[in-house]
């Protein structure tokens, strides 16, 4: 008789890192249906971002401010460079540019009544103006796009600002998507498209071939718009020094940079997952294009990708932004992936949180659909209320920070507050390594 044992211990089933359930997943999605996935939101996996910085704060060489009687200014001024009727801000937190269409009519009115109450901007997005959110936001940033769907002369007149759009964190080279189930006759008509028809807007505008065109672009909209509104660039985070660069030297008054991490209405999952750079590595060298035209401060840069507190506001100012622009966390803030609709979201087969099929138009909670009778859920009032509490609160969070660091003005934050956690956070920021005086990369260490 064999000594061994009848039946050997069993290990546990082992995954590979390369093949992981995901992976494997998709290889059968891909396989059993012949189309790439499209979704919403911004890129999923862990990448380099503001979590892997720290502020000192203030200690013996450096003395902190006392929160209820010294002041720590929170206002911006955007478009200081050519602009006749600059904007001011009462805080740096701005919300981003989300298509009508993407998202819904009572969503975009929420965007405006929260933005209003916290003293920030709204911007519009692909598809056009809408009344519900001139209505409600007092700054209203009008896109100017390269699909150019729902743009006239009349609504750049009725803007506070406009941003030509040359392209998103999210897919930048891209062009935006919304499928036909979204398109309903509202939409069709603001769009002069047919209803039902998935819609792809075109990655590049069409009467440019480059930065000269872009400058001849910047002067026409100050012609139609007197000269009294500021002209943002968005950009999507690639070649950030020259892009910037170019942009400045196009004649922006500021500059929306957009990192990686950011979200998006709808585009191919492979698109968000890599192409692109994290914000976080594209702030130093937007700053520094700025620094050697002597334009820092001048032209003023906005950053998005992956905001989600007043940590990140003021790492993203300590690191040069003027101001930063939310998406995603605007969106979450008036109700969407709120647990308490986790039925509704096990049904699509999702869960709060992570639900991202925001093409399908099936958002239950009413705020990236186009579905008359889920629209209803949202309470224009109440969501805006609670974006202007989460403005409120990211702007208050940012001052505690600046406050024990020793700033009287959320501007006053420099990178020489921050340290890394990681030599990839380090080497990105420009910042030492935490404990050290070492920036990888950097000649002068
Ligand atoms: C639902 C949705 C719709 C969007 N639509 C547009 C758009 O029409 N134009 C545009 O420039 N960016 C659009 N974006 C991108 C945002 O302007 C912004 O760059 C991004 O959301 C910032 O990253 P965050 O979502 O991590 O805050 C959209 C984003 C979302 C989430």
């Amino acid at each position: 008789m064999s000594d061994q044992p009848s039946k050997l211990p069993q290990t546990e089933p082992r995954f590979s890192a390369t093949f992981d359930k995901h992976t494997l997943s998709e290889i059968r999605r891909a396989a059993a249906t012949g189309i790439y996935d499209i979704r919403g939101a911004g890129s999923k996996r862990k990448l380099p971002h503001f979590d892997d910085l720290l502020f000192l704060g203030a200690s013996v060489s450096r003395y902190p401010l006392e929160g209820y009687r010294e002041k720590c200014g929170t206002d911006v001024v955007l478009g200081t460079r050519f602009a006749k009727k600059p904007i001011h801000l009462k805080t740096p937190v701005t919300i981003a540019g989300m298509s009508f269409g993407s998202l819904s009519g009572p969503a975009k009115e929420s965007l405006g009544r929260g933005a209003t109450a916290a003293g920030t901007s709204t911007t519009t997005g692909d598809g056009g103006m809408t009344p519900e959110e001139r209505g409600h936001s007092t700054t209203l940033v009008y896109q100017y796009l390269p699909s150019r769907y729902g743009m006239n002369p009349d609504d750049l007149r009725k803007a506070d600002a406009i941003e030509v759009v040359v392209g998103q964190g999210a897919k930048p080279g891209g062009g935006g998507m919304l499928l036909g189930q979204k398109i309903t006759a509202r939409v069709a008509k603001m769009r002069c498209l047919p209803e039902g028809i998935d819609q792809r807007s075109s990655c590049r505008h069409p009467d440019w071939t480059g930065p000269d065109d872009l400058e001849i672009k910047i002067a026409e909209l100050r012609e139609i718009t007197d000269w009294e509104k500021p002209i943002y660039v968005k950009i999507g985070a690639t070649r950030p020094y020259f892009d910037v660069a170019l942009a400045v030297k196009a004649g922006a008054d500021v500059v929306v940079l957009d990192g990686m991490q950011g979200g998006t209405a709808a585009t191919q999952e492979v698109f968000i997952e890599h192409v692109g750079i994290p914000i976080l590595a594209a702030i130093r060298p937007a700053v520094q294009a700025l620094q050697d035209m002597g334009m820092h401060r001048k032209v003023q840069l906005i950053v998005s990708g992956g905001i989600r507190n007043g940590a990140d506001v003021a790492k993203a100012l300590a690191l040069g932004a003027d101001a930063v622009a939310i998406g995603t966390a605007a969106l979450v803030a008036l109700g969407d992936n709120d647990p308490h609709l986790e039925e509704e979201y096990n049904k699509l087969g999702t869960t709060a949180g992570a639900y991202d099929d925001w093409h399908e138009g099936r958002d239950p909670a009413g705020i990236t659909t186009q579905d008359a009778e889920l629209m209803k859920r949202v309470d224009p009032i109440k969501a805006g209320h609670r974006l202007a509490n989460y403005i409120s609160v990211m702007t208050m969070e940012a001052q505690v920070i600046a406050r024990a660091c020793g700033k009287s003005h959320l501007h006053n934050l420099e990178p020489e507050d921050l340290v890394a956690l990681t030599v990839e956070a380090s080497a990105m920021a420009k910042v030492p390594l935490a404990g050290t005086t070492w920036i990888p990369g950097a000649s002068q260490y």
